[in-house]
């Protein structure tokens, strides 16, 4: 199996993803069910992670290939499931521009997409990875996902150091945008499904914790004596969004969950 090795993304602390954002792939049920693996089916997990639903999926006897554009996730991925037999397999690709050299039965993805802003160019990758008539199945934020935690950033920089520009590093597009590309790469969609899904943090975690592991290119724009203070200020501008009467922070989530086939050619390449 060859993937094109590009690095891409910046590389996150793949430990604490595990150890206090491991509800990432905790709430990837959903969409495991309905990609609806089959014994002997091949699945590439696209933006896998540190592989904990591929190596699901692996273990109901079907053979998982998971890339990721960040190769720390894929080192930790390796550590953690190793090269036994019935284990899935780790490469380093960016969603972008990988390739396989046998395709797939089913593209598989969950909480990545959204972190591929070329979604055609991804579609394409996609295509090409797949048999004819094989499945993409995938879940990412939608529209109006984080809002919350983007407006305390807003308005936080605003505040603290107006002068910065807010640039995101994600794609969360509406349900329509989205099934629009998959027609046009080529793609029919069985079945799409956006929904709000509220997600508690790790307890102790707030907005700025969230911050901190997913946006640190969003914070690098800043000047570093302004991190602390603007992340405080975050924290001060969501709490009463944000926080439970438990006392836990929760994030706004917005899911996207599709399914697709593969049915022809694509409309244009891009
Ligand atoms: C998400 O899963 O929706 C997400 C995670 C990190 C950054 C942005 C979005």
């Amino acid at each position: 199996m060859t993937t094109t090795l590009i690095l891409q993304r910046m590389s996150w602390n793949s430990m604490q993803y595990d150890n206090n954002f491991s509800y990432v792939s905790a709430h990837g049920r959903g969409v495991v069910d309905l990609l609806d693996a089959r014994p002997g089916e091949r699945i590439l997990d696209l933006g896998c992670g540190t592989g904990d639903l591929a190596a699901r999926i692996a273990a109901s006897g079907v053979t998982v290939h998971g890339i990721d554009g960040d190769p720390d996730m894929i080192r930790t991925a390796v550590d953690k499931y190793g090269d036994a037999p019935g284990t899935p397999t780790f490469a380093v690709a960016d969603g972008h521009a990988f390739t396989v050299d046998e395709p797939f039965d089913a593209v598989f993805s969950n909480a990545a997409l959204h972190w591929m802003r070329r979604p055609d160019e991804v579609l394409a990758r996609v295509h090409a990875a797949l048999a004819p008539g094989g499945r993409f199945v995938a879940e990412f934020g939608a529209s109006g996902n984080v809002a919350a935690l983007i407006e305390g950033l807003r308005v936080a920089g605003g505040e603290l150091a107006p002068e910065v520009p807010i640039e995101l590093p994600w794609y969360f597009p509406s349900t329509a945008e989205y099934a629009t590309r998959l027609e046009n790469a080529g793609f029919e969609v069985a079945t799409t499904a956006c929904f709000a899904r509220p997600t508690a943090l790790a307890p102790g975690d707030t907005a700025a914790d969230w911050w901190r592991m997913f946006g640190p290119t969003v914070l690098a724009a800043f000047p570093a004596d302004v991190h602390e203070p603007l992340l405080a200020r975050v924290d001060d501008v969501v709490r009463d969004r944000m926080v439970g009467a438990d006392g836990i922070w929760v994030a706004d989530y917005v899911r996207l969950r599709f399914a697709a086939v593969r049915v022809r050619p694509a409309r244009d390449v891009p």
